[in-house]
């Protein structure tokens, strides 16, 4: 008789354990939303950059390990700008010959987006954008973010407050820009015009080049 009490509750235990596990796996399948995936560490990318009909071409240099991101900006037939920015919250604007030598510095309370940045987006849904499959989210206020499915590259992202909508055109995973080329103008140095901005959630090169300008994505 033990024997089959002991049989009994044994098939009771895997049952029960059984029905735990598969309530475990419903729940988890109902929580698994995708999340966007971290920057690269280093990358280097292309981006093509319309802000209400004003054509750019910038190219993006994200250093997480050196804190420091670099928006170098072509504006469609016009001037060449370098927004350098720094991950103690200097950044350099500046344009250089042939264009005129300007340098504006902007004290920036936080420095440059984490790797994780975009770690809390809320998730719209997939969409077709330029051609890719994309999983969307959005930060409220802030931006909208368009990644690839099948390769988890960004493919788009739309700042909220500007409209401006950035194309990546090319992502290079670990390409790195060389030291020498992190280096501000010498008349950045003298009496260059300098700013403190006590925002937390910027986008320091629209305030910077008024008009112009990247994706300026500095946030936290
Ligand atoms: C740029 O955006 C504007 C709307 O802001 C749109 O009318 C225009 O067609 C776009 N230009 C290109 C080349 O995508
Ligand atoms: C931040 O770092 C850059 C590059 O090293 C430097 O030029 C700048 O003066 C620094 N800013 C502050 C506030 O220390
Ligand atoms: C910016 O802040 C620095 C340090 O906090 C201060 O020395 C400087 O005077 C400020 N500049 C402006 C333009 O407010």
């Amino acid at each position: 008789m033990a024997s089959a009490t002991e049989a009994i509750n044994k098939l009771l235990f895997i049952f029960l354990f059984l029905q735990q596990y598969s309530l475990l796996i419903m729940a988890d399948d109902s929580v698994s939303v995708p999340v966007p995936a971290d920057w690269p560490q280093q990358f280097h990318s292309v981006l093509f950059i319309n802000r209400s009909g004003d054509l750019q071409k910038t190219d993006l240099w994200y250093d997480w390990p050196n804190g420091r991101n670099f928006n170098i900006i072509q504006h469609q037939l016009g001037v060449l700008k370098y927004d350098l920015e720094w991950d103690n919250g200097t950044s350099f604007y500046y344009t250089l010959e042939p264009f005129d030598k300007t340098c504006k510095i902007v004290h920036f309370e936080v420095g440059i987006l984490r790797p994780n940045w975009l770690h809390g987006a809320n998730y719209l849904g997939q969409e077709h954008v330029d051609n890719f499959l994309c999983n969307v989210w959005e930060k409220v206020d802030f931006i909208s973010y368009y990644e690839d499915v099948l390769t988890r590259r960004p493919v788009k992202w739309i700042f909220s407050s500007s409209g401006m909508v950035a194309h990546v055109m090319t992502f290079e995973v670990g390409a790195v820009l060389e030291d020498k080329h992190w280096q501000a103008p010498v008349y950045c140095f003298g009496d260059a015009e300098t700013q403190n901005k006590t925002s937390t959630s910027l986008l320091h090169s629209q305030d910077a080049f008024p008009g112009g300008s990247s994706h300026g994505i500095l946030m936290r």
